[in-house]
């Protein structure tokens, strides 16, 4: 088997989807490696260290999609690679159908196995491609908030942990699971006061217990979220439906109710956002404001942090690439169900429903 790692193109995009080590491995199970020169660069990784793990190395990013069989990749094709795209080419990255319809299409299109990360299911039903990446996101999502809180870059002036004799900032978190519990962890730390919501009561038990009274839960519905958003300085959108277009949890009207220079960060924002007000941004023009208040919405936000990020997307995906190299892709789907649980496309169909819905058409 040929895997193909393409360099990333996405705007300030660091990741890259193999390290020399996952690479070390991919050989020695077997399977061949074609990676684009300088493709682990920007997460600290040298061709050289590629090639004594037993890459080849080729020169042009359509090389290595015209001869692989399985790209390998971090982020969803842009539109600039879809003329790669191989007729039946098996496809294993992040692909966020939900909130990308004309790439659904083009997948189809192209009779693609599409095998999303973020769909892909552990023996307990959770994420594990899509876990790491989000505690990343969570953990930056509060670093970010402090950083455009200050003055200078429009913010309201509020330093998260206060000094004694202030009033601490106030961090809103929609959304409890991963990436909303990693930014709680980060805001409690900062010593800002926390408030997180979420429907699902386990959740909240869990951080509650975990925090002792540091910090309020509350059940996420249109009135607790009223009044934490309005008192909020930085409200972080970290709520998920598996694969579905992400919910609207926060209105405009209520974006309207923040005081100015208040900063949202919608984690979301890859699922489409939970946020009336939010429009994707990216690394090179990260922010804007709308009702005064500072939007920052970057759906690759770990790649802020590429070397980190790089080491914990491929310590979680090693394992399914291991699999898919030593008994085929096809095999490896069969025997394992939380892998083929990742497939979202495949023979000009979406075969995974709350995609199919999300986008309006399943061929
Ligand atoms: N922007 C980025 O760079 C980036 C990076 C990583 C992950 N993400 C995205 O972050 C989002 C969250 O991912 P996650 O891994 O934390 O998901 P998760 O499944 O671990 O947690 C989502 C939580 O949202 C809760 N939820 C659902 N509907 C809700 C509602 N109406 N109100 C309150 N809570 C609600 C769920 O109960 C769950 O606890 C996803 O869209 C993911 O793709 C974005």
């Amino acid at each position: 088997m040929i895997i193909g790692v393409p360099k990333e193109i996405k705007i300030g995009e660091t990741r890259v989807s193999m390290t020399p080590s996952l690479c070390r491995r991919v050989t020695a199970l077997g399977g061949k490696v074609l990676l684009e020169k300088s493709a682990g660069n920007s997460a600290g990784f040298t061709d050289a260290e590629y090639k004594s793990a037993g890459a080849t190395l080729v020169v042009t990013a359509a090389k290595v999609w015209k001869n692989a069989d399985v790209i390998l990749k971090v982020k969803e094709p842009l539109p600039a690679e879809y003329h790669f795209l191989q007729q039946g080419q098996t496809l294993f990255t992040y692909l966020h159908l939900a909130a990308g319809p004309a790439l659904a299409k083009e997948l189809c299109r192209k009779n693609i196995l599409g095998i999303a990360y973020e769909t892909v299911e552990g023996s307990d039903g959770a994420f594990p491609l899509l876990k790491p990446m989000s505690q990343i996101a969570g953990r930056l999502s509060i670093q970010i908030g402090a950083y455009f809180l200050q003055s200078q870059h429009g913010g309201s002036g509020v330093l998260l942990g206060g000094i004694p004799g202030t009033m601490p900032g106030h961090v809103v978190v929609v959304g409890a699971g991963n990436s909303g519990a990693h930014a709680v962890q980060m805001a409690a730390g900062m010593g800002a006061r926390v408030t997180v919501l979420d429907l699902d009561t386990r959740k909240l038990e869990a951080l509650d217990t975990e925090y002792r009274g540091r910090i309020v839960t509350l059940m996420s519905n249109p009135a607790n979220i009223e009044q934490a958003v309005a008192d909020a300085d930085l409200l972080i959108g970290a709520v998920l439906i598996p694969a579905a277009k992400a919910p609207i949890v926060v209105s405009g009207k209520m974006v309207a109710q923040m005081r100015p220079g208040s900063v949202i960060c919608d984690i979301a924002i890859d699922q489409g956002g939970c946020i009336e007000t939010i429009q994707a941004t990216s690394h090179q023009k990260p922010t804007y404001q709308a009702h005064g208040v500072i939007h920052y919405a970057v759906p690759n936000m770990p790649a802020l942090v590429g070397r980190t990020s790089t080491m914990g997307l491929t310590q979680a995906t090693e394992p399914f690439i291991a699999m898919m190299v030593q008994k085929g892709v096809e095999r490896a789907l069969s025997e394992h169900k939380g892998l083929a649980r990742g497939v979202n496309t495949r023979n000009g169909r979406i075969t995974y429903d709350a995609v199919a819905k999300a986008v309006g058409f399943d061929s």
